[in-house]
Order: structure tokens, then sequence, then C-alpha cells
């Protein structure tokens, strides 16, 4: 770790506003000297034909080579890459880069061997232990694409994003650790595969100790054990790859119930990634970042895997919870043993901490000092946590906006340019590169302190989405049209009269449960398989812990309307095994009725505002008004509080 010349003046943020917004392309072909090309690039970015920008289109580039190769050969070969923290097995061990190149060769050798080749599709199925890391830069050692599920997603989701990447191999482990129980992953990925039309080529299963495979599985597709097959592997040098060839296809919900694969670059990615490791994390070669997040979200991809790497930095591999792993000092533990300097994680892990230890006894003596920085995103950060956390540590707490499609924080405070006053609920100010405009209902920026639709001006920076895997449309269905020249969040939010952005929450139909991100659709779509049910409508209904967490409102077909208590519990059991489970519902609600618009829309606001406790919020296109007063008289509940 290496320790801050605290003398050093910060760069100032407004000339960095400045250069950004006078001329991006200079700007960003500025940041994209710290990256090893191949090819450099002579033009910094090209329109294309989905309504954005490519980003250095006539350049080429190995990512794994700058995250890796690149370090060894400036001699940094003995410095830590990767430390794994196993909280769920006790285990615990270092890669230095040059080890870490060493695996990432060999895997890239295995897949090889196995006929992955530039272009061709990984699906990357792990718990939170190195080969993910690994088998993700092996991919980007061959310009292969990889397409990271997280573990805690179930065999349906699974399914469905075989069918839309198409992987020639499927990457996988017998299994995950949760508290208190194993997680086996081959009968999940088994049944995804008899429900996916799309066949890999080959699985590739790391064997973990801690779970056996199950036997007698009937197996249709050649599968392979890891160690095995990289034992046997010739290393694989990199692959030179177009700057805008795909690094990795990333899905995350949408307001429809099918996942959108977000796809990233190679070449705007890596300048992005390691200009936000300096400027927003204030981190540097030698630093060490922990991001307690999974590599199955774009928080792993980008702050576990690739931008501590493109750095030079040590990242932490941490496989745990926040609490009960043993139990809420677990992070604390971390960050002093391994001298942190930034912490990055979603709220809830923080609420999370709170709940168990409110007077952060698990604090008490231990060195934080090389701790610079808290930065939390995924979901909003209540000023409660925000401004618990910042009496119980000294690190600046910093509330950061971002998505999946963003790839990297859009609003910010900063450890490597001038840092703010921060304000409670505010995530600060527009990241150098993004311009964030509120929008209204007539298209145009609304008033200062004013709410509207969060809004990025266009073209975006490097680093953001480049397409929807495999639907050209989607992206400017989706991001696009709603207001010209602009990319749509999908959040709302205002600014204040010092430039501060507050994010307010979704307008659409989307959820953040404990910082993972679903879909009202997705959840519905698992729900109507089951015979029972005529109608159904998820809402994201307030919880302290988690934020949001997901209700069902259920009307039973007639003859399940006496069987209440049991279509309940299967419709639990139906979303648990399809979806995972992760969007355990917080409760089914069986009602006679929906509320709807005339044209037959189901009305979600109101279901959330009933259940939150609010008054809902009637619109005039309602069409059964008396549905919502009995709606009202069955649902509300007292809200969901902090702890006193
Ligand atoms: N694989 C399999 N199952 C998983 C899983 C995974 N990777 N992750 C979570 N699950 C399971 C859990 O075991 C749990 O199952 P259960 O209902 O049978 O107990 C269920 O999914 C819900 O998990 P979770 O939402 O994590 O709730 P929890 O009560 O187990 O834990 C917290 C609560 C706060 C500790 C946990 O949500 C947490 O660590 N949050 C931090 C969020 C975070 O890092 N988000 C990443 C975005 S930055
Ligand atoms: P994901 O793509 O899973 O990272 O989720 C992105 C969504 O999480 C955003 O659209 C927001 O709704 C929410 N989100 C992320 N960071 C914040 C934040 N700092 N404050 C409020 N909401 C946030």
């Amino acid at each position: 770790m290496l320790e801050r010349d605290a003398a050093a003046p910060p760069v100032a943020y407004s000339a960095m506003v400045d250069d950004a917004n006078t001329d991006a392309g200079a700007f960003w072909s500025t940041a994209a000297q710290d990256i090893a090309w191949i090819d450099e690039p002579q033009r910094p970015y090209a329109e294309n034909q989905n309504g954005l920008v490519d980003w250095f289109p006539d350049a080429t580039l190995n990512t794994a080579y700058n995250a890796l190769d690149r370090h060894v050969d400036a001699g940094r070969g003995e410095t830590t890459a990767l430390a794994y923290v196993s909280a769920a097995t006790g285990q615990e061990y270092e890669y230095s880069y040059a080890e870490l190149l060493e695996l990432v060769s060999a895997a890239a050798g295995a897949l090889l061997g196995l006929g992955v080749g530039r272009g061709d599709r990984v699906l990357i199925y792990l718990p939170m232990i190195p080969e993910a890391v690994i088998a993700m830069l092996a991919c980007a050692r061959l310009g292969a694409v990889h397409a990271v599920v997280f573990g805690g997603f179930g065999s349906t989701e699974l399914a469905s994003r075989i069918d839309d990447a198409r992987p020639s191999v499927i990457v996988t482990a017998t299994g995950g650790l949760e508290p208190g129980r194993t997680v086996p992953y081959l009968p999940l990925l088994d049944a995804a595969l008899i429900e996916a039309k799309h066949r890999p080529g080959h699985v590739v299963v790391v064997d973990r100790p801690e779970i056996e495979a199950p036997v007698g599985r009937r197996i249709e597709w050649p599968e392979h054990g890891w160690t095995e097959l990289l034992s046997a592997a010739k290393p694989a040098g990199c692959v030179p790859v177009a700057a805008t060839d795909p690094l990795y296809i990333l899905y995350t919900s949408g307001t429809t119930g099918k996942p959108k694969g977000i796809v990233r670059d190679n070449g705007g990615h890596a300048v992005a990634m390691q200009w936000s490791m300096r400027y927003v994390y204030g981190i540097e070669a030698g630093d060490v970042v922990f991001a307690a997040s999974d590599i199955g979200w774009v928080v792993g991809h980008s702050y576990i895997v690739y931008a501590p790497l493109l750095t030079g930095a040590t990242t932490v591999l941490f496989e745990g919870k926040p609490v009960g792993t043993p139990d809420a000092g677990v992070f604390w533990d971390v960050i002093e043993r391994y001298g942190v300097n930034v912490l990055l994680t979603a709220p809830t892990a923080m609420r999370a901490i709170r709940r168990e230890d409110p007077d952060a006894d698990l604090l008490i003596g231990r060195d934080m000092h090389t701790l610079r920085g808290i930065f939390l995103a995924g979901e909003r950060l209540d000023p409660d946590t925000q401004r618990w956390l910042g009496e119980v540590q000294a690190a600046p707490v910093i509330n950061n906006w971002w998505q999946t499609e963003t790839g990297w924080p859009v609003v910010s405070n900063f450890l490597g340019l001038s840092y703010f006053r921060p304000k409670p609920g505010a995530s600060t100010k527009p990241v150098p590169g993004f311009i964030v405009e509120i929008l209204g209902r007539d298209r145009n920026p609304v008033e200062v302190g004013q709410e509207g639709a969060v809004c990025l001006q266009l073209p975006l920076p490097p680093g953001f989405m480049t397409q929807v895997w495999g639907d050209e449309d989607r992206l400017a269905k989706t991001y696009l049209n709603a207001y010209p020249g602009y990319y749509t969040s999908g959040d709302g939010g205002r600014v204040d009269e010092d430039g501060y952005v507050y994010i307010l929450g979704r307008t659409d139909d989307v959820m953040n449960v404990a910082g993972h991100r679903m879909s009202s659709g997705q959840i519905e779509a698992a729900i109507a398989e089951h015979p029972g049910v005529s109608e159904c409508a998820v809402v994201g209904v307030h919880d302290y812990l988690k934020g949001q967490r997901p209700y069902a409102i259920v009307v039973p077909e007639i003859d399940h309307v006496d069987r209440t208590v049991e279509l309940s519990s299967q419709i639990q059991d139906l979303v648990r095994r399809q979806i995972g489970p992760i969007a355990s519902l917080g409760g089914v609600e069986v009602v006679a009725a929906l509320p709807k618009t005339r044209s037959g829309k189901i009305v979600r606001s109101c279901l959330r505002q009933i259940l939150d406790g609010d008054e809902p919020d009637v619109p005039p296109t309602i069409e059964n008004i008396s549905v919502v007063d009995d709606l009202i008289r069955a649902l509300t509940k007292t809200p969901d509080s902090p702890p006193s």
C-alpha cells in the first residue's frame, strides 16, 4: 500500500469538467495515453448506427495484456494483484501479478483448446472464487466475450442468458457457499440446459472441495475439470482485438421480463476504468481496492476485476457477507489486515452492519488509517445510514450513482479531484465527461431544484454500453428515443442550486433489492406460469434493510380462490426456483382485482404506494376506482422503519 502525499493539491474539478466538455475527443485521447495499445488510436471517436459513438475506432489492444502482462513487463510482477479472502471457508491467499498472469495464460490456453476464439462467448456461472477472475481475464486474452451470470440466479434466468449469449463454453463450479448452506450449481445448470434451446460445445467445472458434484447426472455435453484442463493446457498469448470489439455482455433487468445484455467494448472500457480509478477513487498502482460486491454485477466487473488490475493495484476478492460471516466486523477486519485504501459496496451492506452493531463496537481498536474513502452505490443511500457511517469511522462516505449501462460512476464525490462538502441524500457532482440534465415531460430541462428524468447528454464518454446484445433496436428504443439527444437513465432526480445531483429512484418498473436490480415484469412472468394465477403484479415495497423488497399481488383463478395459503407458498417457491433466492418475495397478497387504466394497463404505482402506507396517487385514466378503495382496506400496512 502506498502512503498518499497529503500535501499534493487535488486536481481541480472545474478545470477537468471544462476540458472534458470543450473537446471530449481531445480529453479522452489524452486519457488513452495511459493504455498500452497495439495500434494507437488516431481518431478519438466515430458515430455509430446505434446512435452512440464508438471510441477509438481505429485502435487495437488487448485488455488482459493491459491488466496483467504490462505490469509484469514493467518489473511489478511480485506486486499482489489479487487477494482472495473467503469468509465462507476461512481460506485466504494472494496472487502476484506474475502468478495471476501464469494462471490466466493457462486458462486461456485451455479455452483455446476447446475451440474458443475471438468473438466467441463464454458464459461464466461461478461463485466468488479466484477462478472467476481468471476465467474473465482468460476470455479477454483470447478476444472472447464473457457473460458472467450471478450465482444467486435460478435455472430459468440462467437458461434465458444461455439462449441469448449462445456461449460455446460454460465455466461453472460444483457450487457456492451461502451462510449455513451450500448452493450446488450443477443441478441448476443441468435444469437450465434442459430449458434452453442452445447447447454449449463444452462445460468446464471448478471442483470445490466443499461441494461434491451430484452422482448419476445425465449430461449430453462434454464436461471437463478446470484443474485437469489447465494443467494440460499450453499457455496462450494475447490476441489483438479492435478497441470496439466486445469485451463482455452483462445482463441486467429492464422493464420487460427479458433481461438486457449490456455490451461493453475493449478500448473505451480500458480507458474509462483506469481514468476513474485515478480521478474518482484516487487509486494508483500499489494501492488496495476492496469492492465488496459480486463478480456477477457491474461493480464486480469494473471494480473487483478490471479497473484495479488495469491500474496495477491490488484487488480484494471477498467471498462472504457483511454480517454473519462471522460477524458485522468482517469488512473492518479485511480493511485493517490488507491495508485497504477504498471500500466499494452497497448501502444495504452498511445497513446490515449497523443493524448488527449499532454502536460500531467491532470498530473499536482497529487501525483503519489506510482507508481513504467508502464508496456506496447500487441503490439509494439514505441520509441516516450516511450520517451513521460518517460518525463511526473517519473516512469520507461517498454516495455515487451509476448503472450497469454506464459502467462507472456518473455522479460522485472525488478522491482524485476536488472533494466537495457532502450533502445528505446527494450523490454530489457529475463526473467529468458526463453532462447530466434533468428533463421534464416537455423534454426540456426543468428549473433548478425541480424533479424530472435524469438524462445524460450525447455523446457519452468511453466505457459506456455500446449495444444491447442481439437486439439492435432495443438500445435506441429503451434509452435514446424518449429524449432525443440524450440517454435516459430510468431514474428520477433533481439538481440543486450548487449543482449537486439527487437521485430519487426509478421512474419505471425496475426495483432495487439489496443493491440487486430486478424488474417487475421478470418476476411477474415467473408467477404467471402458476395455473392458479389469473393475473398478477409485482412491486418493490420499501424495506429498511434491503431498500426494496418485491411483493406479489395476485388475482387467483376461480378454482384457487379458497386455497390462498397454498397458492402463496407455491408462488414463493416458483419465484425462488425460477429467478433465484435473491428475488424472494417479501409477501404474496391475494386480492379480488387489480387497478387498471382504461387501456388495461395495471397501475403498479398505486399498489406500491398502498403497500408503502402512502396515499395512492390515482391516475385519472383509472377504470376501476372502487378496486383501489378495496385494496387500501386490504393491503395498508405499517411502514418499515429504521432501528431506533
Ligand atoms: N448464490 C446463491 N444464493 C444467494 C446468493 C448467491 N450468490 N446471494 C444471495 N443468495 C441467497 C441468500 O442466501 C438468500 O437466501 P435465503 O432466502 O434462502 O436465505 C437470498 O438469496 C436473499 O439474499 P440477500 O438478498 O443477499 O439477503 P440476505 O438476507 O441473505 O442478506 C445482506 C442480507 C444485507 C447481508 C445481503 O443482502 C448483502 O450482503 N447485501 C449487500 C449487497 C451487495 O453487495 N450488492 C451488490 C451490488 S453493489
Ligand atoms: P445497477 O444497474 O444494477 O447497478 O442498478 C442501477 C440502478 O441502481 C440505478 O438506475 C438507480 O436506480 C440505482 N442506484 C445506483 N446508485 C444509486 C445511488 N447512489 N443512489 C440512488 N440510486 C442508485
